[in-house]
């Protein structure tokens, strides 16, 4: 496996000691420096953005090739892994991996492992889609759970279609969850951790962000609950992502615990909400209380010309909750340092070009130019678009031994 964080020369990017000033929390505002993430110690501020990829194995068990892929990233100060399923029931799109079975806790194992040798760090991004999904990838092929029955408008889960191959397919109609369903998610969520935890995880990520199951019941427009866990109240609509949480904080600690969010967001058909402001803040006021070790936000992505999340937001979110936050979102090196700048965040999260750059860090500290990813080979697949993706110094590597044979 080759490793793709070559040392660099002042080895600024080795795990240094903490100063005084981060620990207290007044960290210098660089993008390399290290930070402490609850006890997890970072080597820099640099975020590897959750990425499903499609590339587990049968059972959807995480294979070598995931392995090589994560351990390639193992300079991002911190790793948060593809969403992966804590149940048959929380899974949207095939070839996901999951953490419900004691041959995915090995695969995930070994992808911990490979990271952790190069001195990485990787949280476990936890996942239930709720109602999009499809039937064919549910037990017995039953419906859906949701907040609502409404099936999901425009929006597709890789699935079987009626011919058995598969395929992007419409996202089945939910049904609405009952107690007893949401229960089960909860115990889930705890079982999932208790695996996280075997696997050797730093830590784990609860998915609340884009559209899947969590952000379901936080939007009061796509709730349509009238009970606990119903859309009238802060309260209310936040009670299933407070209690998965503390499902998986009594395993992991919750210093070792984080939520993503994406307020604003419309991924999943989710509809402008009247209450964003007052559900989010509540809801970081509330993970505040539970000493949550972060909140990170999707502001957005490369394909929108305007952040999603406006700044404002993001100030009262920093009033708001206690500890640390991630943004991420159509970042690039300069967007990245302002929003460390302004203070709305400690650590800055990077999606695409994470997955054509393996040194994402080493590029950005030597201004070192960086390669676009291949569209077509995002989802499913073997290694051209995931593990062959060169660092700039491999690159040029090759350039070299190419250009003397470049004879006319
Ligand atoms: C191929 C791909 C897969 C993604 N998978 C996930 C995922 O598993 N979990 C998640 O929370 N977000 C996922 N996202 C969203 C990213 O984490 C990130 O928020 C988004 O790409 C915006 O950041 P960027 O502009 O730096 O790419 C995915 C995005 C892409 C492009």
């Amino acid at each position: 496996m080759a490793f793709r964080c070559v040392t660099l020369p002042d080895g600024a990017e080795a795990p240094q000691p903490l100063t005084a000033a981060s620990k207290s929390g007044m960290q210098s505002k660089s993008l390399f420096d290290p930070y402490s993430l609850g006890p997890v110690q970072l080597r820099n501020r640099i975020v590897m953005a959750p990425l499903t990829r499609s590339r587990a194995g049968k059972g959807d068990v995480p294979g070598e090739i995931n392995a090589e892929y994560y351990e390639q990233r193992a300079c991002a100060g911190l790793i948060i892994s593809e969403a992966t399923q804590v149940s048959k029931q929380g899974q949207g799109y095939l070839w996901t991996p999951g953490i419900y079975t004691g041959e995915q806790v090995q695969g995930w194992k070994n992808v911990v492992k490979a990271v952790h040798d190069r001195q990485g760090k990787i949280f476990l991004q936890m996942w239930h889609v709720g109602r999009i999904s499809h039937t064919s990838l549910q037990p017995n092929g039953a419906a859906p759970i949701s907040s609502t029955d409404r099936a999901a408008a425009n929006t597709f889960s890789f699935a079987l279609d009626e011919n058995g191959k598969p395929g992007n397919v419409p996202a089945s109609k939910p049904t609405l969850a009952t107690i007893a369903q949401l229960r089960q998610v909860v115990c889930d969520y705890g079982q999932s951790a208790r695996n996280a935890k075997e696997a050797g995880f730093d830590g784990a990520e609860v998915h609340g962000a884009n559209g899947y199951l969590f952000d379901q019941y936080l939007n009061s427009v796509v709730n349509e609950r009238t009970d606990e866990y119903g859309n009238q109240t802060k309260e209310s609509r936040t009670r299933l992502l407070l209690e998965a949480f503390d499902a998986v904080a009594a395993v992991l600690g919750p210093d070792r615990v984080g939520v993503r969010i994406a307020p604003f967001g419309n991924f999943g058909d989710m509809k402008p909400d009247p209450k964003v402001e007052e559900t989010f803040l509540y809801l970081a006021e509330e993970l505040t209380r539970r000493s949550a070790v972060y909140m990170h936000v999707v502001r957005g992505s490369q394909f929108d010309v305007e952040p999603v999340v406006p700044l404002g937001f993001l100030e009262k979110l920093r009033k708001a909750f206690g500890a640390s936050i991630i943004i991420t979102g159509g970042l690039d090196q300069k967007k990245a340092k302002d929003l460390l700048a302004q203070g709305v965040a400690d650590l800055v999260g990077f999606g695409m070009l994470f997955i054509s750059n393996p040194d994402l860090p080493e590029r950005f500290r030597n201004g070192w130019p960086l390669a676009p990813a291949d569209h077509s080979t995002l989802y499913g697949g073997g290694a051209k678009g995931y593990t062959d993706y060169p660092t700039y110094q491999e690159s040029q590597m090759t350039r070299e031994v190419r250009e003397p044979l470049d004879i006319r």
